[in-house]
């Protein structure tokens, strides 16, 4: 696929999911913003095509200046692929309100701050140019819950219907910005790594028969990996999809929770 002349923001762009969006939007030719809230991996500002910049996602002041730079230096943006998130442990009998609240904040209050933000620069395009679009990393967990991350589930099942509202909406309002999600199941990241470990202790397992359980709930027969989540990314950025809205694209290897 080509994404030459392409303006790209991605979110979460130090690690993991985020981390090789970004590194495929570049090869691809697009111009990336890349922003995450921790440092970019050494070397991936050396790359042209990349302009890391520090942001929290839950900072709306952030975001407002982001905006402004991009648009100083780019005028426009096309994609905006929202792929910050976090995940947090414990049982709802223990969780505090202030937990509740932070992956709201953020798994959903990130994404929802991001299109308010940049929705001017995506509208900032020729009345016959192809839409915008917006790309929402959202979950498996947003359909099944999740035991023991009830908060992560809950955000992300919020940010899931979001994206059908704002498909709908800006579509309603013949505004061109195409809004759909993606909806991994598990992916070989740094999070996932961080989730065993966190699970382990939790319920007093072997990280390796959670790991062998987590396969087995994979029809597959494998967790995914982040090129199986970026070609999702990339198929849903692509022109092509012009009429595809509103749409919760799955990469689970036949998951179906
Ligand atoms: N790995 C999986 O199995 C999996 C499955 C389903 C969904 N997801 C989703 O995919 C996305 C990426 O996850 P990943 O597995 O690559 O995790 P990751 O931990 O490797 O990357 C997440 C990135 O988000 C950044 N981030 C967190 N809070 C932020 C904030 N407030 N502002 C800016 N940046 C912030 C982190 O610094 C990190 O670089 C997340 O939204 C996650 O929920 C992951």
């Amino acid at each position: 696929m080509n994404f030459e002349k392409k303006i790209v923001l991605v979110t979460g762009a130090a690690s993991g999911i985020g981390l090789a969006v970004t590194k495929a939007f570049a090869e691809a030719g697009a111009k990336v913003w890349a922003v995450d809230i921790h440092n970019a991996p050494e070397g991936l500002s050396s790359d042209k095509n990349i302009e890391f910049r520090h942001l929290d996602i839950t900072d709306s002041a952030g975001w407002e200046a982001l905006v402004e730079s991009i648009a100083a230096a780019d005028e426009t943006l096309d994609i905006l692929v929202n792929c910050a998130g976090r995940i947090d442990f414990g049982l709802i009998a223990n969780t505090p309100w202030e937990t509740v609240s932070k992956a709201m904040d953020v798994n959903l209050g990130g994404a929802y701050r991001g299109i308010q933000a940049c929705a001017p620069l995506l509208l900032k395009r020729d009345a016959d140019a192809p839409w915008a679009c917006v790309i929402n990393i959202s979950s498996m967990a947003s359909y099944g819950g999740v035991p023991f991350s009830s908060t992560y589930a809950a955000s992300k099942a919020a940010l899931t219907s979001f994206t059908k509202s704002a498909a709908q909406e800006f579509a309603k309002l013949g505004q061109h910005i195409r809004v759909n999600s993606v909806h991994p199941a598990t992916i070989d990241t740094p999070m996932v790594a961080e989730t065993n470990k966190t699970v382990s202790t939790l319920l007093g397992i072997k990280p390796e028969d959670i790991h062998r359980e987590s396969i087995a709930r994979h029809p597959i027969g494998r967790i995914g990996c982040v090129e199986d989540v970026v070609f999702g990314v990339l198929y849903l950025a692509d022109d092509r999809a012009a009429f595809t809205t509103g749409y919760d694209l799955k990469v689970s290897g036949g998951r179906e929770i």
